[in-house]
């Protein structure tokens, strides 16, 4: 695998508060790495370092090879930044604060103005174009943020909670136009609070708490291997429920009851299918049995409230 983005034991401190302890990160080139974590648990921090905006006080990053503390040219000429950073300026139309930056960049006035419309036509702003960015809703904002960050054209984007407080509407828009360059083979570091983002969007989660990793895995790895499953069983006789409870609790040594439903969390899925035969040997029919995999909300929130795994 070729790494776009390496840290080894990032730790950055802000007087008393320890923002990062000791962060480890590895993200696959063309790939979405979600930062999830709470708010203050240091996601900014961490993109700030991998940006060349903040010198950790110990550690060490590299986007695409080039150390952020000892390159930060380098690192900048492959990078893009939104999200808490945007550049955008709100008193200029859409297609002028791309092309700005374009020219900041020292490209043509043609060769900018031609990546300001075509930016603008992929997402979805062409009609907004002439018209001031203060004027933008919150999800053109937040586009017009995003075509701001591509104008250099990078290689590893980061994305600062690029979703926060849209609506959903403007939240799927933006997670396609997220997905479209991923599709051209843009690398996107992208924070998150909210896991329905990291598990739709990314291909591997690191989960970060009080400025340290608390989990990490792709979405499927994370919820089975910090959640446990949970079976759940329904009599059809209502009746039978104290039995079914029984009988649960004897194969897999717990139960709840909730409702009409026998529920317990499962260590190996091997029990299931002694449960189905205790059942059948106490012939009690069931209206329903299932295995149903943790919620990755459950999960960060087990990991991120009480630190321990589910
Ligand atoms: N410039 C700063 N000065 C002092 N404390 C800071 C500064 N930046 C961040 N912090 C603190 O560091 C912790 C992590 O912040 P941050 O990285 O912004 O978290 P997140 O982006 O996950 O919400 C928080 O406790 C925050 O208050
Ligand atoms: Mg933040």
């Amino acid at each position: 695998m070729t790494s776009a983005i390496q840290a080894h034991g990032l730790a950055k401190r802000f007087g008393e508060t320890a923002a990062l302890t000791s962060v480890d990160l590895d993200v696959e080139a063309g790939t979405v790495l979600g930062l999830l974590g709470p708010n203050g648990a240091g996601k900014t921090t961490v993109v700030r370092v991998l940006a060349t905006l903040l010198r950790p006080d110990a550690g060490q990053a590299f986007v695409h090879g080039h150390d952020v503390v000892r390159s930060p040219d380098r690192v900048r000429e492959v990078i893009g930044l939104t999200g808490q950073f945007a550049a955008v300026d709100d008193s200029l139309t859409g297609v002028e604060n791309l092309l700005f930056l374009g020219r900041l960049l020292g490209r043509s006035r043609a060769d900018s103005r031609g990546t300001a419309l075509n930016l603008l036509g992929r997402f979805g702003l062409s009609d907004a174009a002439d018209r001031p960015a203060k004027t933008y809703s919150g999800g053109m904002r937040r586009r017009l943020d995003l075509a701001a960050c591509l104008v250099g054209e990078p290689q590893v984007i980061f994305l600062d909670e690029p979703t926060t407080g849209l609506d959903p509407n403007a939240r799927d828009q933006l997670w396609e136009i997220i997905r479209g360059e991923v599709r051209r083979g843009v690398t996107v570091l992208l924070t998150t609070q909210y896991l329905e983002e990291a598990d739709r969007l990314a291909d591997d989660i690191v989960v970060i708490d009080h400025g340290s990793v608390v989990a990490q895995g792709t979405p499927q790895t994370l919820k089975r291997e910090v959640g446990r499953p949970t079976l759940q069983v329904r009599p059809l006789d209502g009746a039978e429920l104290a039995r079914v409870a029984a009988l649960v609790t004897e194969v897999i040594g717990e139960h709840t009851i909730d409702g009409r439903l026998v529920k317990a969390r499962v260590r190996d899925t091997a029990a299931l299918s002694t449960v189905v035969r205790r059942l059948d040997e106490a012939g009690i029919e069931v209206a329903e049995l299932s295995i149903r995999e943790p919620s990755l909300d459950e999960v960060f929130k087990q990991l991120t409230v009480t630190g321990a795994p589910v």
